[in-house]
């Protein structure tokens, strides 16, 4: 069995890298022979749907796959055959990120008809979105952060499955505070939930991926 988890924060090896590589972990304590990997979106040169409609062309040679054909394409290919998906992304200006949402554009399109009768055949895996963020939980809920990421997992469930979720707030942003300007943050605060919080959100983060493996073999 495979596994991917795709992250698509432009930092390798800090929030949503860290939680990601933890879902795999939990993934791999379940199906302990699967095999798992990290896509880093931000390493991959690739562009969102160009909306050439070659996937919804009539007898087309190309109809429910995506025919742009660049570095992506291959990796994509390997994706859309997986046994689970973990998706994590921070969030930017109250979105996912620019790559994210690339990704899921080319990921979802060409399995979305445009029909009320016809469907596309393809897996229809489990699926799990981590999003971190600088934002407590109390201003996510005031600024509606929820609604943005309902709407992915809504496109996400209407073409795969319902996701599963993760929010992790007032995540740790800099190796060093005291270089930058940032005096909104209160360092010290901060560091408090790095050592006390996200510790949690990992184990979090281990079991959403234990959820995935299970919903492979059970859904
Ligand atoms: C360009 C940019 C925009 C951001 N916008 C937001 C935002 O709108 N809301 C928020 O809560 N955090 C925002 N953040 C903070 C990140 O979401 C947060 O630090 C995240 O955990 C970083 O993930 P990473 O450590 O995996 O890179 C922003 C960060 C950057 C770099």
């Amino acid at each position: 069995m495979k596994f991917f988890a795709i992250n698509g924060s432009p930092r390798k090896a800090c929030n949503t890298a860290k939680l990601l590589d933890e879902s795999l972990k939990g993934i791999k304590s379940i199906l302990t022979k699967a095999e798992v990997k990290r896509i880093d979106l931000y390493d991959i040169p690739f562009n969102g749907c160009k909306s050439c409609f070659a996937c919804k062309k009539i007898n087309g040679h190309h109809y429910g796959k995506c025919v742009y054909n660049d570095e992506f394409k291959p990796i994509l290919n390997e994706i859309v055959k997986a046994d689970g998906i973990i998706l994590g992304s921070p969030v930017y200006f109250s979105d996912v990120t620019g790559n994210m949402r690339c990704f899921l554009e080319r990921f979802q399109f060409p399995f979305f008809a445009y029909s009320d009768v016809e469907e596309v055949e393809h897996k229809r895996m489990p699926i799990a979105c981590i999003y971190t963020m600088n934002c407590s939980e109390e201003l996510s809920g005031q600024i509606g952060y929820n609604k943005t990421f309902d709407n992915y997992e809504y496109g996400l469930e209407m073409v795969f499955t319902k996701p599963e979720h993760l929010y992790v707030y007032e995540t740790y942003q800099f190796d060093d505070y005291s270089k930058y300007v940032c005096d909104a943050f209160d360092e010290k605060e901060r560091r408090y939930i790095r050592d006390t919080q996200f510790p949690k959100d990992l184990e979090s983060a281990f079991k959403l991926g234990q959820k995935i493996a299970n919903r492979s073999i059970n859904d």
